[in-house]
């Protein structure tokens, strides 16, 4: 029997704002399955981002548990949270989130950085992801030189960098016109279904989530039906 890559328990998260309660998300309960592509959709607001990052342990939840795996991050110090992260999860998300100043290869190499990977190493690995996503000959190009879509793939070089089991994917052909958005949600795909990658992404696009295994449909900080 092989544990669920992820699995989170009355997953919780209320946010203070001004005085105020935000309830972002509501006693969610849901597990995910090796080499599952899951899909999270929802209208604005309803938590979609907040679940993301509670699974992906950039967030801690007000109550609740999440198991990455195999283990409760919520026992985890915060270095030790980090370090699972690393090892299991690539993040991709809507803004790209690439460093400004460093160059396409430089930005996959970074978790490899962090990961204590030799320069050597990692820059081999770095150029062959961009070859992957199509890119090698940007290799040397920085993110302003680079187009939305062309952004996008080198962020997914980079979560791919350290061979993560689980992608955790948010919005990620939000910023792009239907054609790259089309390119980049083939290269998902396509590592879900060669790779075996866990992929689990929140998306606003029908078509996009019609490609998954599973939808789950979020609604004021619960799962629908
Ligand atoms: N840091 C924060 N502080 C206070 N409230 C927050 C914070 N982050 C999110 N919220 C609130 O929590 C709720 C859920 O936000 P979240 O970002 O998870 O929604 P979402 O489904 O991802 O929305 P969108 O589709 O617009 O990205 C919203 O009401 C939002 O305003
Ligand atoms: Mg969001």
């Amino acid at each position: 029997m092989t544990e669920p890559v992820l699995y989170a328990q009355d997953l919780t998260k209320t946010y203070s704002m001004n005085g105020a309660t935000v309830h972002a998300l509501r006693q969610v309960n849901l597990t995910i399955e090796p080499s599952e592509f899951v899909a999270i959709i929802g209208p604005s607001g309803c938590g979609k981002s907040t679940l993301l990052s509670l699974l992906g342990g950039l967030m801690t939840p007000t109550s609740g548990h999440v198991m990455l795996a195999g283990k409760d991050l919520a026992a985890l110090k915060e270095r030790d949270k980090a370090q699972i992260r690393r090892q299991h999860v690539g993040f991709i998300f809507q803004s790209y989130d690439l460093l400004v100043d460093l160059t396409a290869a430089e930005n996959v190499e970074f978790p490899m950085v962090l990961a204590g990977v030799p320069a050597e190493d990692r820059h081999t690995r770095a150029i062959a992801l961009l070859d992957r996503v199509g890119l090698a000959d940007k290799a040397n190009h920085l993110p302003d030189e680079l187009s939305g879509g062309q952004k996008q793939r080198v962020a997914i070089a980079r979560a791919l960098s350290n061979h993560p089991d689980l992608v955790l994917a948010d919005e990620p052909t939000g910023n792009l016109d239907s054609t790259t958005a089309g390119e980049i949600m083939s290269l998902l795909s396509d590592l879900n279904r060669t790779d075996g990658v866990t992929l689990v992404m929140v998306t606003h696009a029908p078509e996009d989530a019609a490609r998954a295994h599973r939808i789950i449909r979020l609604q004021d900080g619960r799962i629908q039906d």
